[in-house]
């Protein structure tokens, strides 16, 4: 069984991208061989700055290798690195119809705010069914709000292989475990609502952000409703499970304040990602290795995406076969 999934290089990390996505990803990779890329070619429809591309790619590996990605058993790169998938991102285009593309969520919540749209965004789920197909990927373990776009990539696998012959497989979404972590403002946790509480932050900036979580003003004497709370949304990802039972009899038998449950809270985080900030500087004070992980991962990759590209070509008639 063969999984893919892929992160972009956007922004800083945070914890939903953690329980949302990369947990998950670094467990599997014990399980089934898997491919895990940094999406920049996707990035570039919101990260137009070299250097700040550069760093950003830079990061989001040292964070997955700080959180255990092993190298040595998941395929881990650049997506760039395998400029074939935008090749194949054009040959899907011509067998899809623009009114899929013109349904993505991503491209109607932009054009209903009246935000300028461009034709990267657009098409980004083209060039993201390439990324799934190209590595012939059975399961793609993602947040809810990818799953759209892998529906998409089994409708264009099926143009493809109807219009030439069966090349591709039908991938299957694999929803995470955690689909939905809240952020502080108790909207989804996203870099693009500055709501996140950073993997990696410095723990000045990450208490206060903890403090600051958005609670309901119900008295400290009052129970309290743990399943529309914020907070406990958070300690039930940190906490285990036998603690997570505590808080939630505290919430409902009163006489506990929010602030009690966020200091909590950070002791977990820090419990959690604190000592990790060490791993991580080791890492960032070592970025030639960093680039040989991702050069070696890319190698690998490249090859996998050659071998199903000859196929599409040959497929499509783009290549003519010598005696
Ligand atoms: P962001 O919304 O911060 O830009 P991305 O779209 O880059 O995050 O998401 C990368 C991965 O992390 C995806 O698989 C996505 O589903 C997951 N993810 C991001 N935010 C959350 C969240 N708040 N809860 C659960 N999963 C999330
Ligand atoms: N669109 C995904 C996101 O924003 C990133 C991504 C790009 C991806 N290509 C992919 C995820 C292929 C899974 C498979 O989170």
């Amino acid at each position: 069984m063969r999984v893919l999934s892929g992160i972009q290089s956007s922004g800083t990390l945070h914890l939903g991208n953690y329980f949302g996505a990369m947990k998950q990803h670094i467990e599997l990779q014990h399980q089934h061989e898997c491919f895990y890329f940094i999406a920049n070619y996707h990035a570039l429809t919101t990260i137009q700055d070299a250097d700040r591309m550069r760093q950003l790619t830079r990061d989001v590996a040292i964070d997955y290798l700080t959180l255990g990605l092993d190298p040595d058993k998941a395929v881990f790169f650049r997506q760039s690195d395998v400029p074939e998938v935008t090749e194949l991102a054009w040959i899907l285009s011509t067998v899809t119809g623009k009114g899929l593309l013109e349904r993505a969520h991503s491209f109607k919540d932009k054009t209903a705010k009246g935000l300028p749209v461009s034709m990267g965004l657009f098409c980004y789920p083209l060039l993201m069914a390439a990324d799934i197909l190209i590595y012939r990927s059975d399961i793609v373990p993602v947040g809810s709000d990818q799953v759209q776009h892998i529906e998409m990539t089994q409708d264009m696998a099926g143009y493809f292989n109807q219009t030439y012959r069966p090349v591709f497989v039908r991938p299957e979404p694999r929803l995470n475990e955690s689909p939905l972590v809240p952020g502080i403002d108790g909207q989804k946790m996203s870099k693009s609502y500055g709501n996140t509480i950073e993997l990696f932050g410095d723990p000045r900036t990450i208490r206060k952000k903890i403090m600051s979580i958005k609670t309901d003003s119900t008295p400290v004497d009052e129970p309290k409703n743990p399943a529309t709370c914020n907070v406990f949304a958070l300690l039930k990802l940190l906490a285990d499970p036998a603690e997570v039972t505590e808080w939630e009899q505290r919430y409902r038998s009163g006489g506990m304040g929010y602030g009690e449950a966020k200091q909590r809270l950070f002791e977990l985080y820090e419990e959690r990602f604190g000592r990790l900030r060490e791993v991580r500087a080791g890492w960032a004070a070592r970025p030639d290795d960093v680039e040989d992980v991702l050069r070696a991962g890319g190698r690998r990759a490249r090859a996998v995406a050659r071998e199903v590209m000859a196929e599409v070509r040959d497929a499509c008639g783009l290549v003519v076969a010598r005696e």
